[in-house]
């Protein structure tokens, strides 16, 4: 969820063959995480969606792994997150929630 430019997902396909979808609401992260599985892993059975993650429904325990990783607020934050990932995994399956933070404050002068 949050896929934006795919490059999560295309690794993943890369590297361990996976199957999964992205969702985005970005038409341009759509796009180029489209040509990056062209061009990176057309074999793999990868499908990149437009669309809002909020309205995006999954049938529940469908997935093997749900991650959303830097887009939080989809889903109202951390806990929602968590949430909506776990009832989107299959029972004993994963999921993979992460948040950005600054690693250092911006420059005030930029
Ligand atoms: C910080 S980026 C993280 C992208 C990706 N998960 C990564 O780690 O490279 C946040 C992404 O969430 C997407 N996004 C923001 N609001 C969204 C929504 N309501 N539904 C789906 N995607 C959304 C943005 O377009 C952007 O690609």
């Amino acid at each position: 969820m949050g896929s934006g430019k795919g490059e999560f997902l295309v690794r993943l396909a890369e590297l361990y063959g996976v199957s999964g979808i992205g969702v985005d609401i970005s038409p341009y992260c759509i796009r180029d995480a489209r040509e990056k599985h062209r061009n990176r892993v057309p074999q793999s059975d990868l499908e990149f969606l437009e669309a809002d993650g909020a309205k995006f429904k999954a049938e529940p325990e469908s997935f093997d792994v749900a991650m959303c990783i830097g887009a939080c607020w989809i889903y109202g934050g951390y806990r929602g997150t968590v949430r909506a990932t776990m009832e989107m995994a299959k029972q004993g399956g994963l999921v993979l929630v992460g948040e950005p933070f600054w690693l250092k404050e911006p420059d005030e002068s930029i």
